[in-house]
């Protein structure tokens, strides 16, 4: 599919501030403000009024902030926020009325009555303070209530309430405000994997069950070294598909220092992607990103050795980031029809019965929708076939035949889909080994994260004469490394090797004929191996 991307009309439209642009596709644009900055501060003010017309607090909406000791409400910082955001014809998204992070000791240690009745009065509070404010359109009323796995978060609120406290929640939120649009938030959701699947099981379910879930937010704390989520798109439109409004929440691109401008441009490509994501949407309301400047950030303090994960410099000059934001809302009527350049020549190692590992040089874009990714195809006289699929210049191509010739080129696509021209070929024979019997097994990753990652994904194919009526397909997990869930397969482990046998409705396989199945893996921080040597019987 040719994706709908859109590039400056004319320069005097492309000159206007961010807010300017959003307002015209009929999308907000946002930054979360911090209260000190923006009190002491005149740079931070104005970039603030001028280039935002959403507005979301980093911190002072927050539990420790509004309600410090029971009963004890003090919206100081709060106010100031709301306060700035109706002088600039803002609106505010409220975050957060209930989340495990940032929420003082006493609420903590309530036991569940007395839990369950101070999270009903600081959301019936906080929420209706702002009620009849028209600035205050919408709420984070849950956040992050899943694990890294999808599973409920064992938080004190789970650990004392079970999970009814979500329910709960979005109900005395309703009360307070019979108008606010309610949503749950939450990361590593951006991309289709088993965190976002079980947060799309529970709006369906809480949804079914007449609870006022309105909107789903999507943090978007990216990384240029853990890949882009190249199906945040349809990501975002399964959600939709749920009749909810979606929006990026908190978004940051951060890159390990020092900065440099190969990363300031692969960063830029990650914020035009998400806004282009959002503009393709309809039932995407808009972009919050997490700050505006490298001066205020969360990431340096977060993440060890990373940063420069915003718009402006420490010194409130616009970076890449910024133009790319700019010139994705700034869209007028021209499609990207130009191809990256053609990938260098792939250089083969590590070549086993059953893989080899790819590199080669990348490929820049310049027509405007940034460079995607890679495919990596195998020449076989008149139909070549798609090996693989990589947001990186590498892969390690896995499912290989054993005492086989492959002859392989790469070719680059950008986010509007337009494909270069094919590289150079690499020739390698992989080695003898034990069969792989009659089928063949190749995994994707598709999107992984600075503890996890997910392979999806999993092809299977029958490579012999004769109809399979079941396939096993087994991997090896790096050590320290655990399953996190899976999808049509069923999946056991044994030390590191995992089998995975067809689920009931994919076991039957034509010649030739192939399926499909996914995973996720947890791995300990700093990890940054992946699953290797599929094999098919
Ligand atoms: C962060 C703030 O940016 C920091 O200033 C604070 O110290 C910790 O919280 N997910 C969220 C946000 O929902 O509230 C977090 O904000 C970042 C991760």
């Amino acid at each position: 599919m040719l994706a709908a991307f859109l590039l400056p009309a004319t320069a005097a439209e492309a000159s206007g501030p961010l807010r300017t642009h959003a307002e015209a596709r009929g999308k907000f644009i946002g930054a979360a403000l911090a209260t000190s900055p923006l009190a002491n501060e005149t740079s931070y003010r104005n970039i603030a009024a001028t280039e935002f017309n959403q507005i979301t607090a980093e911190n002072a909406m927050k539990w420790d902030a509004t309600e410090p000791s029971q009963n004890q409400f003090n919206f100081s910082g709060a106010d100031a926020i709301v306060n700035f955001a109706t002088q600039n014809n803002q609106q505010v998204h409220g975050h957060t009325l209930v989340w495990h992070s940032q929420t003082p000791g006493w609420v903590q240690g309530l036991g569940a009555t007395a839990m369950r009745s101070a999270m009903q009065n600081h959301i019936s509070q906080v929420v209706g303070r702002y009620a009849s404010n028209a600035a205050v359109v919408s709420w984070d009323v849950v956040n992050e209530v899943f694990d890294d796995n999808g599973n409920m978060r064992t938080s004190f609120w789970y650990n004392t309430l079970g999970q009814s406290y979500i329910a709960d929640a979005f109900r005395a939120a309703r009360a307070a405000d019979s108008n606010a649009r309610l949503c749950i938030n939450d990361y590593n959701v951006e991309g289709i994997n088993a965190k976002s699947t079980a947060m799309y099981n529970l709006v369906s379910s809480l949804r079914q069950q007449g609870v006022p879930v309105d909107c789903v937010g999507f943090q978007g704390h990216l990384a240029i070294q853990y890949g882009f989520p190249s199906d945040l798109q349809q990501n975002l439109q399964r959600f939709a598909a749920l009749g909810v409004q979606v929006r990026i929440t908190e978004l940051d691109v951060r890159m390990q220092m020092p900065r440099d401008a190969t990363k300031d441009a692969t960063q830029a490509t990650y914020y035009r992607n998400v806004v282009n994501a959002c503009l393709a949407v309809s039932a995407c309301a808009g972009v919050t990103i997490w700050g505006f400047t490298d001066k205020y950030s969360w990431v340096p303090d977060t993440f060890s050795g990373q940063g420069a994960a915003l718009i402006y410099n420490e010194s409130y000059q616009q970076k890449p980031s910024y133009t790319a934001v700019h010139d994705a809302l700034a869209g007028g009527s021209t499609t990207d029809t130009t191809p990256p350049t053609t990938p260098g020549t792939p250089a083969s190692s590590g070549v086993t019965s059953n893989s080899a590992a790819l590199t080669w040089t990348a490929s820049t874009d310049s027509g405007g929708s940034g460079l995607a990714g890679y495919n990596v195809y195998r020449e076989q006289g008149t139909t070549d076939t798609q090996l693989g699929q990589s947001t990186t210049n590498s892969i390690t191509l896995t499912g290989l035949s054993p005492s086989t010739q492959y002859q392989v080129y790469v070719r680059a696509r950008d986010g509007a889909g337009n494909l270069s021209g094919n590289s150079a070929l690499a020739t390698f024979t992989t080695t003898s080994g034990p069969g792989g019997g009659g089928c063949t097994a190749v995994g994707t990753v598709q999107n992984q994260w600075n503890n996890g990652y997910v392979v999806q994904p999993v092809t299977v194919t029958n490579t012999g004469t004769a109809a399979i009526t079941g396939w096993t397909v087994t991997f090896t997990l790096p050590a320290g490394q655990t399953l996190a869930g899976s999808w049509n397969a069923a999946l056991t482990v044994s030390g590191q090797t995992v089998t995975a046998r067809n689920a009931g409705h994919n076991g039957n396989l034509a010649p030739n004929g192939g399926t499909t199945f996914g995973f996720q893996v947890s791995r300990p921080s700093g990890n940054t191996q992946t699953v290797s040597g599929y094999t098919c019987a």
